[in-house]
């Protein structure tokens, strides 16, 4: 029998765009209840109202950065006012800064991954588990990348980066073994979000040729597969799950119509 959301606490980092923001809509068309973070609290507002319209009984939002473990801890103190169990914890904030070769590579985008992708989840998981109830149905999905999974050029820090998230939601499942609490990661191919912005330093024309003449995924492809783990039978466990456009083969094996 499928893990029902319905009225079930569901706490989303990254929630202010990207798949973040279509999970809290997803989720809330299924009738959970939602906390929402991110650092762009203007954001997580606009996304709060639209997670209401489609369902969600209540749409919480509060500010918060991963890479602070002051803001994290500020954040959990908040939700524990708010709520006494978290039954699914999705660890999406994140993503790539530049596309230097380590040669060329800057200290500040090194970090700002690493401290997002590795030790935001880490923080965030440390501080939430006290709030999932030790039974079973509960879920902490962590987003990692196709990234993770294969290296490229540019990608050193970030592809590192996503394999730690990798082998920290390994050790994390072996750690809550008998604990009824699943662990499992989303690790999506290109998708057209924010992501390319961000890396690109708001270079909107650098980001739209990541995916020039090709159909990458949507927020809402990722948001459709977060809602499809979290609400598996409780016995079942979806470890690692790799979620590609089919214009992408792969990493850099990717058919385009047009010429970028
Ligand atoms: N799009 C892709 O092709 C792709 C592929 C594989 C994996 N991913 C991963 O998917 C996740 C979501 O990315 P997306 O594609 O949805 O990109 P996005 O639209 O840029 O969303 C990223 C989200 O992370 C939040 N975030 C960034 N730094 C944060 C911080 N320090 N503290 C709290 N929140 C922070 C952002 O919110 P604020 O800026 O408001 O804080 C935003 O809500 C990331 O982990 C990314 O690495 C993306």
């Amino acid at each position: 029998m499928k893990t029902p959301l319905k009225d079930k606490w569901v706490l989303i980092t990254g929630a202010s765009s990207g798949f973040g923001a279509a999970a809290a809509r997803a989720f809330g068309a299924e009738g959970a209840k939602l906390l929402l973070g991110a650092r762009r609290v203007d954001r997580l507002k606009k996304v709060a109202a639209e997670a209401r319209q489609t369902g969600a009984p209540e749409a919480l939002f509060h500010e918060l950065d991963v890479t602070k473990t002051f803001s994290v801890e500020t954040f959990i103190a908040w939700a524990k006012q708010k709520i006494q169990n978290l039954h699914v914890l999705i660890n999406n904030a994140g993503g790539a800064h530049g596309l230097d070769t380590v040669a060329g590579g800057k200290d500040a985008d090194w970090e700002a991954m690493i401290q997002t992708n590795v030790l935001g989840i880490l923080r965030m998981t440390r501080a939430a588990l006290p709030l999932m109830p030790p039974d079973a149905g509960a879920s902490i999905i962590n987003i990692g990348s196709v990234a993770g999974h294969a290296a490229y050029e540019g990608g050193a820090v970030y592809c590192a980066a996503k394999a730690g998230e990798l082998q920290i939601t390994r050790a994390l499942r072996m750690e809550l073994n008998g604990t009824g609490i699943r662990v499992g990661t989303v690790d999506p191919g290109l998708a057209e979000t924010e992501f390319s912005l961000v890396r690109f330093k708001g270079n909107a024309e650098q980001a739209k040729k990541v995916y020039a003449g090709m159909n990458p995924l949507t927020a809402e492809d990722i948001a459709e597969t977060l809602v499809w783990v979290a609400s598996r039978p409780p016995h079942v466990n979806i470890d690692e799950l790799l979620v590609k456009p089919v214009d992408q083969a792969a990493i850099h094996k990717i058919y385009r119509r047009t010429a970028r």
